[in-house]
């Protein structure tokens, strides 16, 4: 079987409650009542149409259990040989903005622990009725804004561009001189509430990247931040559904240096580290692995030298294929989503690449849901700001 066969990327939109189970889905999951069905689980291949999805008779876990087998069974994560040391934070008793927010801050002074980070998760309340519904609407607890230029360019992160552009319409004013690496604000929307709030600088470590050998490299003035923290993605433990529950580990360099930085579509550096490094373009076939390989460097050396901690993608696939094997003799097939696990530099030369995986979407797991401006509630909420 190729990669292809066995890992295939998200399906995207499925209709749900379609298919199969339909009517269980309704009986058993409070879910199913209302819009928020489609709402929420839209991006959800395979489970989306599931009554397991949120299944009364389904085993009694505590939340941290839950969090951590989520994490166990993320199809895309290479860094799961480390899921039992999550950290849960039991935040479900908190309802109203001001505390979503605190609970934020609090995590990323906890996990970000001074550079000893600490994968860590703050599970918020579950999903009850779209009513009183917590979300956080950012990708990420921290990212940088993105704004389009005149001239059809961006400054900042272009992922990032729409979401800049929801937060201006809420109200958040960018820096009287925008830069490439402005933070966003947080954006938390309890039931009807619609919070936007910045998050207190001394709270988000940053690295400024400089390279070993490289010179030049540190007046490009780049930098990243050390905590990665997804915000958007809801925790189904099987029985309950967690909208909100942003959860971090560390990163792996490449993430910062192949593609956040690297991707034509991000902040697109290839070419300026080529010039730098007098690599000629049209005449080196090459020139963009060899500028990757000067990013993922300095990357990888500064968060050394600032005691931050990051783990190299040839130790990242050596711990992965360790994961692997402990599953297999704690009985579990490891699922998981090769063009995800294979790193993005080096593919071949990492083991994770010479082998096959298996795709099935197990619970505990952690969903993609649609885009809270996109739901119906969503709009209505951006429309008063309007
Ligand atoms: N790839 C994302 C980023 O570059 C982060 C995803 C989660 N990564 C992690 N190491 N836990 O920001």
């Amino acid at each position: 079987m190729s990669p292809e066969e066995v890992s295939s990327p998200d399906k995207g939109d499925l209709p749900v409650g379609t298919e199969r189970g339909s009517e269980v889905h309704e009986e058993s999951c409070p879910f199913a009542a209302s819009r928020g069905v489609l709402d929420h689980a839209r991006r959800w291949d395979a489970l989306a149409d599931s009554a397991s999805l949120c299944d009364n008779d389904g085993p009694e876990r505590a939340v941290e259990e839950g969090a951590r087998e989520a994490w166990r069974e993320s199809v895309r994560c290479i860094g799961r040989l480390h899921w039992q040391s999550l950290q849960v934070v039991d935040a479900r008793s908190i309802t109203d903005p001001d505390s979503v927010f605190e609970a934020c801050v609090k995590h990323l002074e906890t996990a970000t622990n001074g550079g000893r980070i600490v994968p860590t998760q703050t599970v918020f309340g579950r999903w009850e009725d779209p009513g009183r519904e917590i979300r956080i609407w950012n990708h990420q607890l921290i990212r940088y804004a993105g704004y389009r230029q005149p001239d059809g360019g961006f400054l900042g992160d272009p992922m990032n561009v729409e979401f800049t552009e929801i937060v201006r319409a809420l109200g958040w004013r960018p820096p009287s001189a925008p830069g490439a690496f402005d933070l966003l604000p947080l954006v938390i929307q309890c039931g009807e509430q619609l919070q936007v709030r910045e998050l207190p600088p001394s709270v988000v470590l940053e690295v400024e990247l400089e390279h070993p050998e490289h010179e030049w490299f540190h007046a490009l003035g780049l930098k990243w931040y050390a905590l990665p923290t997804l915000s958007d993605m809801l925790l189904a433990t099987g029985k309950e559904l967690y909208p909100c529950a942003p959860f971090n580990g560390w990163y792996m360099g490449t993430e910062i240096g192949s593609r956040n930085l690297g991707d034509e579509g991000r902040y697109n550096l290839l070419p300026v580290i080529a010039e730098r490094l007098g690599l000629d373009c049209k005449r080196s076939l090459l020139w963009k692995d060899r500028s990757l390989v000067v990013l993922n460097e300095a990357v990888l050396h500064s968060f050394e030298r600032e005691g931050v901690r990051m783990v190299d993608h040839h130790s990242a696939s050596r711990e992965f294929l360790k994961f692997c094997n402990r599953e297999e003799q704690a009985g579990r097939e490891v699922q998981a989503e090769w063009s995800w696990i294979v790193p993005p530099v080096a593919g071949s030369a990492t083991g994770v690449f010479h082998r096959t995986y298996q795709l099935q979407p197990r619970l505990p797991n952690f969903l993609l849901q649609q885009e809270p401006w996109r739901t119906q509630r969503g709009r209505e909420l951006l429309g008063r700001f309007s």
